[in-house]
């Protein structure tokens, strides 16, 4: 990874360097606290009894079997689940999913709850659960793609639109020399995350303490108050640490109110922690989509048209759709440009977002539309790429905020050696006589900024606190954004004290769509800058010392010592300040939003390239990604360590994603088969071979004041389609389905 640039001095030093996780040492010695680490006094244990039928009605349970085994508390059922104050079936705000929460017997999906068993231990809740046998009236559920008529989608998954035109799209395919016109198909992913959920409920009167892992802590809270018919205050959310949460703890779904509800009736804390199968159903996933490309060309290899459609799984009973289509709207300039997205209403849990929704699945399948489209033409795919570059905002025309995709382009291809590539497939072989292919695609995901806020304290000591509710999902949110609020307050990293992760902090805002680092930094920064004005206001009014009459704006903080900008021999220690003045804390408070005026006048992504390498055996058909360079470009990088590791991530993931993730549903159960990490297959150590990571240094004004992007999900996509172009590249056999597997090239 290439060294970023200075941080101007303005900004401190803190960003920019390489620190190691500040949370690091806790949680390899296990001295981190999650949500289930939490033994409370009294402390029931809640056994979660999915419903194993995907369609139907639930006839009978054997709950006096159940209760009358000794240990057992009580077994909740819709026989006596007190009814929700706040409708779960209602959306009350944004990011809001209907659940199901004992409300009435029928089943709309399997794993949907039909009972929670609670006992002293775990080990007599579990027993009660197995005596409960449920009985059913099955219907035969609907599954897959096909497994109902499609639906015109009215909005996309986060309320956007579900079909967005511009241009017109007959005149492009009717002036277009080369078409094409194919289909792609993604899988059915679950998040699985190391962590399952889980969370230790405990009330106090109308007051609810929760021990849970949140990626949206403020947010959980008012639903979580929503739902139970409590003031928003009277909800404490503690979630120092979350074991992975990739979009699913965002959001609340019906186990977890369960065991909130189930303490509530017993008057007992109450611990739920799922088991990994039971996290297929209720607690979302990405849906799978299949996704036509329409593509044509004029003469000079420039898109004519880009039409993109998806049609994707959702619930029943709820809306939210893998927005597919929508990938093809930022990236690629085209004279027309059409994503619109269908849905199959079939018996499974609601989808959710999940890491880089939308854009994963469609990056996968446009990417390799490129590479088929650069095929029929005879071009280079990055060539093809190039003559279709983007300078302002396909369809809007906006321009972008900063955009050094260019860069991207030129220093993966430099690196991989993409020159050398021949253009026809089957061309390459190594030294054990495996075929080897080169393929590469786009990376791009939205540079969002959400709300959040901040305190910042300047201690008479003249070290700092700083507070924000942000949530580390162990992207490295502990020490990313204690750099940039240390920079706020102009002290070293080791200085600042930095609370996080519980619901009395102010609002950090939500750990998702990779603008966590930029929004809660923003407010973090802000918050210290404040702190830092309000310290160099005292002084500069203060005869006693040595900036007096400077006038604050030409002061700045500095290693803990405000210093006069122009002439550094004025200068002194916060400590000195604050006790002259009486020793007082200095505090400040710091916001972040994207003005709506900033939001319109530019579109704000992140930019990338991905070069992949696979290998395939001739006669097995085994395939190996043996390199994989990315290049990256998402404005100012905060800590290059742990940039590097999220983008690789997320390019583990697009392996993940083009190689080996999917959920299999058994047509006839409506259940996932391989629910569990032995069935459900994801890259271990030695699937990922040389794997690179370069950042470009982007100065954006526009994205917010530091300039920061999000680097968080971006790496996913591109991933997918290098891949899926160099296995044909390899092979000569374009596979429009993923994961890709042995079966597909034989
Ligand atoms: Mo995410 S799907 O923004 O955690």
């Amino acid at each position: 990874m290439p060294d970023t640039l200075p941080f101007p001095a303005r900004f401190g030093s803190n960003s920019g360097q390489p620190f190691t996780r500040r949370d690091g040492i806790a949680k390899v010695t296990g001295a981190a606290t999650f949500a289930a680490d939490n033994h409370p006094e009294h402390l029931l244990h809640a056994v979660y009894v999915p419903a194993t039928i995907a369609r139907g009605r639930v006839t009978q349970l054997d709950v006096a079997a159940a209760k009358a085994h000794p240990g057992v508390v009580e077994v909740i059922t819709p026989d006596n689940c007190p009814p929700l104050p706040g409708d779960p079936q209602s959306k009350p705000f944004m990011f809001a999913f209907r659940f199901e929460a004992l409300q009435d017997d029928t089943v709309r999906y399997a794993n949907q709850p039909i009972a929670l068993v609670l006992g002293e231990t775990l080990e007599a809740a579990t027993e009660g659960a197995r005596l409960l046998n449920p009985r059913y009236t099955a219907l035969p559920p609907r599954v897959g793609l096909d497994g109902a008529e499609p639906y015109k989608l009215e909005a996309g998954a986060f309320g956007g639109p579900g079909e967005t035109v511009h241009g017109d799209i007959a005149a492009g395919h009717a002036a277009a020399a080369q078409a094409i016109d194919v289909t792609y198909e993604t899988p059915e992913q679950y998040h699985n995350a190391m962590e399952t959920h889980a969370l230790v409920a405990q009330w106090d009167g109308d007051r609810l303490m929760l021990d849970i892992p949140s990626q949206a802590i403020a947010m959980s809270c008012a639903a979580y108050a929503f739902y139970l018919g409590i003031p928003p205050e009277n909800v404490t959310i503690r979630s120092p640490y979350l074991g992975g949460g990739f979009g699913s703890k965002a959001v609340v779904n019906g186990p977890q109110v369960l065991a909130i509800l189930a303490a509530r009736m017993t008057g007992r804390p109450v611990k739920l922690m799922l088991r990994r199968d039971q996290m297929f159903g209720p607690t979302g996933h990405r849906g799978a989509t299949r996704q036509r490309l329409r593509l044509g060309t004029d003469g000079a290899g420039k898109l004519t048209v880009l039409d993109h459609e998806s049609l994707a799984v959702t619930s029943t009973f709820d809306d939210f759709v893998e927005s597919a289509a929508f990938a093809s709207q930022g990236l690629y300039a085209a004279d027309a440009l059409r994503s619109a997205l269908y849905g199959v209403r079939v018996d499974i849990g609601t989808p959710g977002p999940m890491r880089a929704p939308g854009e994963a699945s469609g990056s996968a399948a446009l990417e390799c539309a490129m590479d088929e489209m650069a095929e029929a033409l005879g071009l280079d795919p990055l060539d093809f790429r190039l003559r279709n570059y983007a300078d302002t905002e396909p369809g809007t025309g906006r321009p972008y905020s900063s955009k050094a995709l260019r860069d991207c382009y030129a220093q993966g291809a430099e690196r991989f050696g993409w020159a050398g590539r021949p253009r026809q497939p089957r061309q390459m072989t190594d030294e054990n006589g495996c075929l080897v292919g080169w393929g590469m695609g786009s990376a791009l995901f939205a540079a969002p900024m959400f709300t959040a806020q901040a305190r910042a304290v300047l201690r008479p000591d003249g070290t700092g606190l700083v507070e924000t509710a942000a949530a580390d999902m162990g992207q490295g949110a502990w020490t990313a954004l204690a750099q940039i609020a240390a920079d706020g307050l102009g002290l070293p990293l080791d200085k600042v004290e930095f609370r996080s992760g519980h619901s009395d902090l102010p609002d950090g805002g939500v750990a998702g769509g990779s603008g966590h680092t930029a929004t809660a930094g923003s407010a973090l920064h802000a918050a210290g800058v404040e702190a830092v004005r309000r310290l160099a206001e005292i002084a500069t009014a203060d005869p006693a010392s040595p900036l007096y009459g400077a006038g604050n704006a030409s002061v700045v903080g500095r290693d803990g010592r405000l210093v006069l900008e122009n002439d550094e021999s004025r200068s002194e220690s916060y400590a000195e300040i604050i006790a002259r003045a009486g020793g007082a804390e200095i505090v400040g408070q710091g916001s972040a939003a994207r003005s709506p005026e900033a939001a319109a006048g530019h579109a704000m992504y992140s930019h990338g390239a991905v070069f992949a390498e696979v290998k395939v055996d001739p006669a097995l058909y085994q395939i190996r990604v043996s390199r994989l360079v990315g290049v990256f470009a998402a404005g100012r990088i905060i800590n290059p360590r742990l940039a590097e590791s999220q983008l690789m991530g997320g390019m583990i993931w697009g392996l993940s994603f083009a190689l080996h993730e999917e959920a299999r549903m058994d047509a006839r159960t409506g259940r996932v088969i391989n629910a569990d990490l032995a069935g459900y297959h994801i890259p271990v150590n030695a699937d990922v071979q040389g794997l690179e990571v370069l950042t470009v240094h982007e100065d954006d004004p526009h994205v917010n004041a530091l300039g920061i992007k999000g680097v968080g999900e971006i790496g996913i996509t591109g991933t997918v389609g290098a891949i899926g172009n160099a296995i044909w590249h390899a092979t000569g056999t374009r596979v429009r389905r993923f994961p890709i597997r042995i079966e597909d090239l034989l």
